[in-house]
């Protein structure tokens, strides 16, 4: 439903979303939350988990793309969409920007700590570990250890590590 422009066919699919997503953040065991979360259109690998009281995005799940073995943690926020300010002037309200979209990507085996918030258009490689009640604005690359509000990488791993 990733647009700004309300049709019944998008505001039907905006309610299931929002049926499914909300359903999914309160169910257990992960398997099953997964299987609300695919329901909604998110991309979910095998042996993936996705924790309780997770916020993904409802205006656009089907661009979050989560690899195998990835853990997100409880409380995480995956933000799809958020207003363009490219056109924001004074003395107009910020609500009449356009909204802009962008994929979230989070690849095998990484891992969101509790509370994080994942911005539109991150990518978190391979392996990598992004600390608890972080704010990831930026590409974080694999294997790293990235934390703080914007996320900043503090740790790589890799040869020679
Ligand atoms: C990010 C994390 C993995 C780092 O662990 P670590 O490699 O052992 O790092 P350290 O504890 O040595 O901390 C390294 C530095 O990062 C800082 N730091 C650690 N976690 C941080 C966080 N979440 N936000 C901001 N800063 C953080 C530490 O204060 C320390 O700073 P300093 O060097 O100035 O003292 C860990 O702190 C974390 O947040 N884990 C997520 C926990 C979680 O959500 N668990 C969910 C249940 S599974």
């Amino acid at each position: 439903m990733a647009n700004n422009h309300r049709t019944i066919g998008n505001v039907s699919q905006g309610v299931w979303n929002r049926i499914c997503l909300g359903i999914a953040r309160h169910l257990f065991p992960a398997q099953v939350r997964n299987v609300f979360y695919r329901m909604a259109g998110v991309k979910i690998g095998t042996g993936s988990k996705i924790g309780a009281t997770v916020d993904i995005d409802h205006s656009a799940p089907e661009l979050i793309n989560i690899g195998n073995n990835v853990w997100v943690t409880r409380g995480v926020m995956l933000l799809c969409h958020q207003r363009d300010l490219t056109q924001y002037e004074v003395g107009k309200p910020v609500m009449d920007c356009e909204l802009k979209y962008a994929p979230i990507v989070i690849k095998d085996g990484a891992h969101i700590g509790i509370g994080a918030i994942i911005m539109p258009g991150v990518t978190i490689g391979e392996g990598a570990v992004i600390g608890a009640g972080s704010v990831v604005t930026r590409d974080i690359p694999a294997y790293s250890v990235a934390v703080g509000a914007p996320a900043k990488v503090i740790k790589k791993f890799g040869l020679g590590d």
